[in-house]
C-alpha cells in the first residue's frame, strides 16, 4: 500500500512555495522596518510549559495537543503556538535583563490535533510576534499598525479587526463571577457542553459556535462596561491610536479568545472569504504569563497570524503572485563528448550567480529543447562540436528564438550585463 502524508498535514510543492515565499519576504521586511528579531524556538517542549500557560480547562490543553511520553519517560507536546515557548526562551536566556522592549517575531510550524477542514489543519505555520516588557496601550497599537501595513504590502483587503478588552486578572476574575451568575439563570439554555463549562471556564461559553450559546451570548452586557479604571483608560489609550494611526476596528465587547493567558487587549481578525473558519490571525495583551512561568510581572503583547488562512484569503481574493525566479540557462551539448565542457561552462555560470540546468542524461536535442520549454528556461546554450573548435558557443533565446554566436570567454560577463537589463 502507497503511504500518503497524515490527514490535516500538507505537502508544499513548487510552484506554491513560491507565495509562501513572498508572503514570508514580506512579513520579514515588515519585522524589520518595525524593530523586530527573529526568533526560533524547539518544536517539541515539556507538555507542562503548554498546560500552565494556555490553561488546563481550554479545548486547545484538554482535546488538542499533540502530547506523548518520549523513551525517558517525559512528558513531551508538539507546539501548539508559539508564545509559551517564547516566554520560556525570554526567561531562560535572561533576556528580561536587557535593555528595551524584547521585539521578537516568529515563522514556522505548529500542530494541533484538530478535526481537519478548509483552513483547519493538524499541522499549520503561523507568522507571530511578540513585545514583551511593557504594560503600555501604544505597544498593542503599534503592533495592530505593523500588522494593518504586512497586510497592505501583500494586498489583503476587506479584513475586520475585532478588538476588546478582557481587564487585568482581577477583572477577569470578578466578570467571570458575573457571567456565571447571570448564565446559571438560563443555564438550560446553553448547549450540554457549556452548562458543564459554566463553573470550570465560564469564558469558553463566550466563544462556542453553538447557535443556543451564540443567543445567550448576546444578550450579555458588555464586558467593556466592568472593566476596572485603568484597564477602561488603557483601552480608550489602545483605542485612540489605533484612530490616528487609521487601523480600522470594530468593538466586540463578547470577544474573548481560545488561550487562558490573555488580560485586556485581545482581538481577531477576520476575513469574508474564508468561510467557517474565518480567522485569520488573533492576539493580544498577556501581562501576567511571564510571571506564570517564574519571572518578574511583565506586560507583554502579541499576535499570530494563520499561514495558510492568509494565503486562502489572498487566493479567494484573487491577487496574483510574482513568478518564481526563472531559469537563465538550459544548456545542451550537441554531440558525443560534449558533457564535460559542458559541465564546465554550467560551473562558471552557477558560480557567477546565473541560474543554469544541464541535463546529464544524454536525449536528443529535440527532448532537451522540449525539457527548456518545460521548464520555462529563458535561453538555451547550445555547444556543438565547431563552437568547441572555435571556443564559443550560441545562446538561443527562448522568448524570440533568436539566436547568436558568444565567445566562452565573454559568456558569463554577457549573461550578467543582460541578465542585469532585463531586471531594470
Ligand atoms: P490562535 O488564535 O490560537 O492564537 O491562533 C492564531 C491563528 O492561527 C488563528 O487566527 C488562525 O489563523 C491560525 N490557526 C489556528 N489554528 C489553526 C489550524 N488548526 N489550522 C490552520 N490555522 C490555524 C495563538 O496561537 C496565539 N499564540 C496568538 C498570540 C501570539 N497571542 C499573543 N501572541
Amino acid at each position: 500500500m502507497q503511504i500518503k502524508a497524515l490527514r490535516g498535514t500538507t505537502d508544499l510543492l513548487p510552484p506554491a512555495v513560491a507565495h509562501w515565499q513572498f508572503v514570508e519576504k514580506q512579513a520579514r521586511d515588515m519585522f524589520r522596518i518595525y524593530g523586530f528579531k527573529e526568533i526560533r524556538t524547539p518544536l517539541l517542549e515539556e507538555t507542562l510549559l503548554f498546560t500552565r500557560a494556555i490553561g488546563e480547562t481550554t479545548d486547545l490543553v484538554e482535546k488538542q495537543m499533540y502530547s506523548f511520553t518520549d523513551r525517558g519517560e517525559r512528558n513531551i507536546t508538539l507546539r501548539p503556538e508559539g508564545t509559551a515557548p517564547i516566554i520560556r526562551a525570554y526567561l531562560e536566556h535572561h533576556l528580561d535583563l536587557k535593555p528595551g522592549l524584547a521585539r521578537l517575531f516568529y515563522v514556522g510550524p505548529m500542530f494541533r490535533a484538530e478535526r481537519p477542514q478548509a483552513g483547519r489543519s493538524r499541522q499549520f505555520h503561523q507568522i507571530g510576534a511578540e513585545v514583551i516588557g511593557s504594560y503600555e496601550a501604544q505597544v498593542d497599537a503599534e503592533a495592530l499598525s505593523l500588522l494593518r501595513h504586512f497586510f497592505e504590502r501583500v494586498s489583503l483587503s476587506g479584513y475586520t479587526v475585532h478588538l476588546n478588552s478582557l481587564g487585568c486578572s482581577k477583572d477577569k476574575k470578578e466578570i467571570g463571577l458575573t457571567l456565571q451568575k447571570t448564565l446559571e439563570k438560563n443555564k438550560d439554555a446553553l448547549c450540554a457542553e457549556c452548562q458543564e463549562r459554566l463553573h470550570r471556564n465560564v469564558y469558553r461559553i463566550l466563544d462556542c459556535k453553538k447557535k443556543e450559546c451564540r443567543k445567550a451570548v448576546e444578550t450579555l452586557p458588555s464586558l467593556l462596561e466592568k472593566l476596572c479604571p485603568d484597564c477602561t483608560t488603557h483601552f480608550e489609550t489602545l483605542k485612540q491610536y489605533l484612530t490616528h494611526s487609521k487601523v480600522p476596528f470594530v468593538i466586540a465587547p463578547h470577544l474573548v479568545r481560545g488561550l487562558d493567558y490573555y488580560t485586556r487587549t485581545a482581538f481577531e481578525i477576520t476575513h469574508p472569504l474564508l468561510g467557517a473558519q474565518d480567522a485569520v490571525g488573533a492576539g493580544g495583551r498577556y501581562d501576567g504569563l511571564v510571571e506564570e512561568l517564574g519571572g518578574e510581572p511583565t506586560g507583554a503583547f502579541g499576535f499570530s497570524i494563520g499561514f495558510e488562512r492568509l494565503l486562502l484569503a489572498l487566493e479567494a481574493q484573487k491577487i496574483s503572485f510574482e513568478e518564481e525566479s526563472p531559469l537563465e540557462i538550459y544548456i545542451i551539448p550537441v554531440g558525443e563528448n560534449l558533457l564535460k565542457i559542458a559541465y564546465e561552462i554550467l560551473h562558471s555560470l552557477r558560480k557567477a550567480g546565473i541560474s543554469s540546468l544541464l541535463d546529464f542524461e544524454k536525449k536528443s536535442l529535440k527532448a532537451q529543447m522540449r525539457l527548456a520549454n518545460h521548464l520555462k528556461a529563458r535561453r538555451v546554450l547550445l555547444i556543438g562540436e565547431d563552437e568547441v573548435r572555435e571556443k564559443r558557443v550560441t545562446l538561443k533565446e527562448m522568448g524570440s528564438g533568436k539566436e547568436r554566436k558568444v565567445s566562452q570567454d565573454r559568456l558569463v560577463e554577457e549573461l550578467l550585463k543582460e541578465i542585469g537589463k532585463e531586471k531594470r
